[in-house]
């Protein structure tokens, strides 16, 4: 290695960090949610970019010490409002320690999942919901049987874990899993988390994997839920 590669691999110290990041124009948001309580919960966020448009997931980056992540993965449920270029007030409110950040704005609460919409800053508001996760105290198969009954209503039994794929969070891990269900029981959708649920045929899913139907669409192939679908198809799981 070079003398001039070894200056570039020096890390920067917390200032120039700073100030290098400071340069960076971006879009500025300002992450919500609620609390158990209801309790309004925010915080001024840059680091927020698309991950994938089928299913749709958006990335959001929050410090790990931060109260509202904290609330965030207590609810299991947030918004990203996308401020304006009048929302610099705004920006300001939720990135500082104002006592209590939801007088300093207007806001109500979004129409489908009750969470904190700054109405005047925002000029878009997208309602997420975290990727279903491993409560505390909670084996991962219970938390695919809590997941399932859930999103679709449905009981599930005969689990077998098949594998895992790294999820851009820290400290988090997809977990694929079979399980059997009852074809039988009416589907029950969780419309904030799910638009639409159905049973498949093997049949009508080799369809679509093959061409020759397209009216549904299959995970996209390099996710763990696509090799769910080919093994359930190939008849090894
Ligand atoms: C322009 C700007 C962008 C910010 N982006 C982020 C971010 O992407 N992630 C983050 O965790 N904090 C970010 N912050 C800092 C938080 O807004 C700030 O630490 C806030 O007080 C955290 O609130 P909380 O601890 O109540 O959650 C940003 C601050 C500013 C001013």
């Amino acid at each position: 290695m070079t003398d001039m590669a070894l200056q570039h691999v020096r890390p920067a110290d917390e200032s120039a960090f700073r100030e290098l990041m400071s340069a960076f124009p971006s879009g500025v948001t300002v992450v919500t949610t609620r609390d158990r309580d209801g309790t309004p919960r925010g915080l001024t966020c840059t680091a927020m970019c698309s991950v994938s448009l089928r299913p749709p997931i958006l990335l959001t980056c929050v410090r790990h010490d931060s109260e509202t992540l904290a609330a965030m993965l207590r609810r299991g449920r947030f918004a990203v409002n996308l401020l304006h270029a009048g929302g610099r007030a705004a920006a300001d409110v939720f990135a500082n320690a104002v006592r209590d950040r939801f007088t300093e704005v207007e806001w109500e609460s979004s129409p489908r999942g009750d969470l904190p919409w700054l109405t005047a800053d925002a000029h878009a508001v997208a309602e997420c919901a975290v990727a279903g996760f491993v409560e505390a105290g909670e084996s991962c198969e219970a938390a695919v049987v809590r997941e399932v009954a859930e999103e679709v209503g449905v009981p599930v039994t005969r689990l077998r874990y098949v594998g895992s794929q790294a999820w851009p969070y820290p400290g988090s891990l997809m977990l694929g899993f079979m399980a059997e269900g009852d074809p039988n029981r009416p589907l029950c959708v969780d419309e904030a988390e799910i638009s639409e649920a159905r049973w498949f045929t093997r049949a009508e899913v080799r369809d679509v994997l093959e061409g020759r139907r397209d009216d549904f669409g299959l995970p996209m192939g390099s996710s763990i839920a696509h090799f769910l679908v080919a093994e359930w198809l190939a008849g090894r799981v």
